[in-house]
């Protein structure tokens, strides 16, 4: 069985991090989530692995490389614009010849990983093995209509949902799939659905094997899915301390601090991670926080947030919460007169002030 990764697309949700970078990069407890999703695949035996890239294909291609770091071969496979699921699958047929494959969207977290569920479709050997998850917003997702536990119907992000069962991110194939992305029209998005190209399997008389999982999955799309998906996997951490921790600090809980790291007359209260050669001096860190690499925190309050590398907060009167910074962003408190709120943001940032 081979692997599929989607890693192309643009991230328009998580703008403006992802005017500059790919969204399947940006760090979940540190580490971008595109990794999780090549761990995933590879922890259930798959280590031939293609990857559809796109805009940011020198990016995610520097970041991951032949495989290798993984323990997994990989492809990658140039889709010149996004133009839907179903023809990243169409794309990459040469990649998959005959063999079954599980396709992966890279912007997915599945935290209980999915070797059983390649188990179970190696041995029952449907046509296709689609995974299903419970959610509260079923308008945003492709949603499945069930019948005596078979599937009637599949509707891509439908107004009126018949149902709470999103499609979950990860998908089972055999090479009939070929047959039917290769029949199917573009969707009123213009895309070409991989949601339409299951619904014609099922047509077709093709088996198409729902399967609703219970644990916790994520499409990591928006702001509060990022820090949801940070809280659970920074919840899997054990303590690590690497870096140095002086005698006025104060360590809670489970903390990783990497190689570098200094921490000085601070309290951190886990779970949460300090990045390589990241600083923390007369500060707090809060429970659910990632800092990257080469961060500096001086003087300031940070809970419940991501922090990517090379960023400055400074003497911050307030605690920030909830927050995604950027590379290389600075927030510090200024003296200047007049007093005021300076800023210099991107577009389609967010902030709120006290
Ligand atoms: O996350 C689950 C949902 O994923 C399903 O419930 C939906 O049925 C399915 O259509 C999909 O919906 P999204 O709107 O979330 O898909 P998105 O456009 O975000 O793309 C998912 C991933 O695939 C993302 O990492 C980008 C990549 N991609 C996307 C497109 C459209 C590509 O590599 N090429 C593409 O052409």
């Amino acid at each position: 069985m081979k692997g599929l990764i989607l890693s192309g697309g643009t991230g328009t949700r998580l703008r403006p991090i992802t005017f500059t970078s790919a969204k399947q990069l940006v760090p979940v407890a540190n580490k971008p989530i595109l990794f999780y999703a090549i761990e995933t695949v590879r922890d259930a035996g798959i280590t031939e692995i293609g990857i559809v890239v796109g805009d940011t294909r020198e990016e995610v291609k520097g970041a991951i490389g032949d495989g290798s770091d993984f323990g997994v071969k990989v492809a990658y496979i140039e889709q010149e614009a996004p133009l839907g699921l179903a023809h990243a699958v169409k794309i990459s047929q040469d990649f998959i010849g005959d063999d079954s494959f599980v396709m992966f969207l890279g912007d997915n977290l599945i935290k209980d990983g999915i070797n059983s569920l390649v188990d179970e479709f190696r041995r029952d050997k449907p046509n296709c093995q689609i995974l299903l998850a419970r959610v509260p917003n079923p308008q945003q997702f492709g949603v499945a209509e069930l019948e005596g536990g078979r599937i009637k119907r599949l509707i891509e992000k439908p107004k009126d949902p018949p149902s709470d069962l999103a499609l979950v991110g990860v998908y089972m194939f055999d090479s009939n799939i070929f047959e039917a992305v290769n029949a199917i029209e573009p969707s009123w998005r213009g895309e070409l659905e991989i949601t339409d190209a299951i619904q014609y399997l099922v047509d077709k008389g093709y088996q198409v094997h729902p399967h609703v999982i219970e644990g916790w999955w994520k499409d990591t799309g928006k702001l509060e899915d990022m820090l949801e998906a940070n809280r659970i996997m920074l919840e899997g951490i054990e303590t690590r301390i690497d870096g140095s921790v002086d005698e006025e600090s104060r360590i809670h809980g489970k903390v990783v601090i990497e190689e570098g790291a200094k921490i000085h007359d601070s309290v951190i209260r886990g779970p949460a991670i300090i990045g390589k050669n990241s600083k923390v001096l007369h500060s707090y860190i809060g429970p659910f926080t990632s800092i990257h690499d080469n961060v500096t925190i001086t003087e300031s309050e940070v809970e419940h947030s991501i922090i990517l590398a090379e960023c400055i907060i400074e003497n911050i009167g307030s605690r920030i919460e909830d927050s995604l910074l950027g590379r290389n962003v600075t927030v510090h408190r200024s003296e200047r007169k007049p007093k005021a709120y300076r800023l210099m943001v991107g577009d389609n940032s967010e902030v709120e002030v006290l």
